[in-house]
């Protein structure tokens, strides 16, 4: 399985951002796979506000993204009270979305930089630095993350998969987590073909993760949602890879709504079920997924699409968009540091303190 290529000459996949040092632009996740439109942003506010309005959207590139707010805060800072500008710009980012761990993460590393400055110009390269070291760092444990879990999976022969949600370089740093797992199994040519649910109701599987996949010339099925347990049966898939918002101190793991019940699918079939994920999406102060804070996201995300209406007006909606699945459905949780395999909480600690 040894792969003579460098992780430095890895096909890392369209990128979500650019960082240009006083501006940053989002790729407009909303408009694909149609069209790729960029948006600058030269504030935090209008980070946050692109987060909020998920131009950018994926655990890790949320983090990213609201660390380079923070860095832009300082660059327009005013000069005044530029403490109290940055810090008001962590506040707002902080409050764009509430699931994902890696914004709160990435944001309290942005302010143990900024405490450590004592002038504005300091401020403005560190926080910059960090910024930019934190993006670095995500694609690093993409690669990583990658290669251990092919040494777990340890396929003899090529293997297809089943995803959900987009978990690619759109959703991340650059290469992706559990689609990054699945490059790699591209890579290594023991990917047989990629099941892609499409992910409702905002369909990042099929406008992301389908789009994402096909550019790269990775053989990808789309599938509605409730497909996924007909081709379980059908015995095509071995593995169920997926990403995650939030790993709580038990294992538990919150991602994409229609993730949990993939697992109790993937369990009934007997078929494996993979969380591939940076110790940035890690947090050990919560005990269970009871304690993660579950976003609800407006009624007309399932009412209607692209103001298309598909429902009747007005008609009342639960909009949960992500699920908690329960450790004991996991057969590994797989991090840059390791892998936490049958996950619980003496595993997770002994991985994560
Ligand atoms: O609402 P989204 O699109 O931000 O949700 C994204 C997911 O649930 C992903 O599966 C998760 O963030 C992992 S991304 C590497």
């Amino acid at each position: 399985m040894a792969n003579e290529s460098r992780p430095d000459e890895r096909n890392i996949g369209t990128v979500a951002m650019r960082w240009h040092g006083h501006s940053l632009e989002l790729l407009d996740q909303r408009l694909l796979p149609t069209e790729e439109h960029w948006i600058t942003s030269e504030g935090a506010s209008g980070v946050a506000q692109c987060i909020r309005d998920m131009v950018v959207r994926g655990a890790p590139a949320i983090g990213i993204s609201a660390a380079y707010g923070v860095a832009l805060a300082a660059r327009h800072a005013g000069g005044g009270d530029w403490k109290a500008e940055i810090l008001q710009a962590i506040r707002e980012l902080a409050e764009s979305r509430p699931t994902a761990v890696n914004l709160f993460w990435a944001l309290q590393r942005m302010e143990r930089v900024f405490h450590k400055c004592h002038s504005l110009d300091e401020a403005v390269k560190r926080l910059a630095a960090e910024a930019q070291s934190i993006h670095e760092e995500d694609l690093e444990a993409n690669f990583a993350m990658a290669d251990h879990a092919l040494r777990f999976m340890n396929p003899e022969k090529p293997i297809s998969v089943l995803t959900h949600c987009n978990t690619g370089a759109l959703a991340t740093g650059g290469y992706g987590t559990a689609l990054g797992v699945i490059r790699r199994l591209h890579e290594e040519k023991l990917l047989r073909r990629v099941y892609a649910d499409e992910t409702r109701p905002w369909l990042q599987g099929s406008r992301l993760t389908a789009w994402e996949l096909s550019r790269d010339g990775i053989p990808v099925t789309l599938n509605a949602d409730g497909a996924a347990a007909a081709i379980l049966a059908s015995g095509k898939v071995q593995w169920i890879v997926v990403g995650a918002d939030r790993i709580t101190a038990n294992g538990d793991v919150a991602n994409k709504i229609g993730t949990y019940s993939l697992a109790v699918l993937a369990r009934h079939h007997k078929v494996g079920f993979m969380v591939v994920a940076p110790s940035s999406t890690v947090d050990m102060s919560l005990a269970s997924g009871r304690d993660i804070p579950i976003e609800e996201r407006d009624g007309t995300e399932v009412r209607e699409i692209r103001g298309i209406p598909l429902a009747p007006p007005g008609v009342q909606v639960f909009n949960p968009v992500f699920d908690v699945t329960p450790a004991g459905l996991i057969d590994a949780i797989v991090t840059e540091k390791g892998i936490v395999h049958n996950p619980n909480i003496t595993g997770m600690r002994a991985l994560f303190g």
